[in-house]
């Protein structure tokens, strides 16, 4: 993979995949790394001052309106046009509630930045990525890719403990989204899939999580390299073994 687009890089799996990447043999030529606030990315920005591969670009992702012109910026800088992966990475999550706690407000908010951001930008992005798709036969990131952070909890099957319904409903609509991508775009060539980190050390997954950051990322990057055609459209955890939806 020559490119990749993150989002959500100041802080948890969005940094720890930036900072991954950097170091793994044959790193992208370009990875951009998207924080709302690049006042609180310190880390971020010192990997970019180290590593001239890693662009941070600021950008607030709710702002839907803006995104050709975040395109833009993106296909500047990679001269062919030619963007190899997007990862849909940021989220947000709310406390655990019952039924007789949800609130709209909540159940809405994570809609749209857990589901709607994810689908506008992969729609913004497909110029790139088709072009990246031309001419190459295998399915794979070194082609075209959508990637995007869902969760065990938004599995349907999987569900043993009720409740987080902002979560678990915007997940279980991101992995619906996944699959239609899967289908619309697979005549471009562009493999889409998405994948459950595990339960991570972050902000979100919290201090009793018992999976470390860099453990999680070093999967899904062991994941990422092994992606084929046979993934396409499929739910898959850090370590690559497929999820019931
Ligand atoms: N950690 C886990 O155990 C776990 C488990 C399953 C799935 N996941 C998924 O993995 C992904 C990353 O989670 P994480 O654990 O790294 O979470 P995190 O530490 O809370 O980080 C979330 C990231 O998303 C960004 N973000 C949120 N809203 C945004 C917005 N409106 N515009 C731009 N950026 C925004 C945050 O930026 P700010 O700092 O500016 O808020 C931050 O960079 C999420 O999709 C999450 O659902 C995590």
């Amino acid at each position: 993979m020559k490119s990749i687009l993150i989002t959500g890089c100041n802080r948890g799996l969005g940094l720890g995949l930036v900072q991954r990447l950097t170091q793994i043999k044959n790193p992208p030529e370009n990875i951009f790394a998207t924080c709302r606030d690049v006042t609180k990315a310190q880390k971020l920005k010192e990997i970019s001052e180290h590593c001239n591969n890693v662009h941070i670009i600021e950008f607030e992702l709710t702002d839907t309106n803006n995104y050709e012109k975040l395109v833009k910026t993106v296909a500047d800088k990679l001269g062919d046009g030619k963007l190899n992966v997007l990862f849909n990475s940021a989220g947000i999550s709310t406390k655990f509630a019952r039924i007789g706690n949800v609130k709209a407000e909540q159940l809405t908010e994570c809609y749209f930045i857990n589901t709607v951001v994810p689908i506008m930008l992969t729609k913004a992005f497909l110029p790139l990525l088709k072009k990246a798709a031309i001419g190459k036969k295998e399915f794979g990131i070194d082609r075209a890719a959508i990637i995007n952070m869902s969760s065990i909890l938004g599995s349907i099957s999987e569900n043993k403990t009720g409740g987080f319904y902002p979560y678990a409903c915007s997940k279980s609509a991101l992995n619906a989204a996944t699959k239609s991508m899967s289908i619309d775009l697979e005549n471009d060539g562009i493999l889409v899939a998405c994948l459950h980190p595990g339960w991570v050390k972050t902000d979100m997954g919290g201090n009793n999580a018992p999976l470390d950051v860099d453990t999680s990322v070093r999967d899904i990057i062991k994941t990422l390299q092994s992606l084929k055609k046979e993934h396409n459209g499929c739910f898959l955890q850090h370590d690559g073994t497929k999820l019931p939806w």
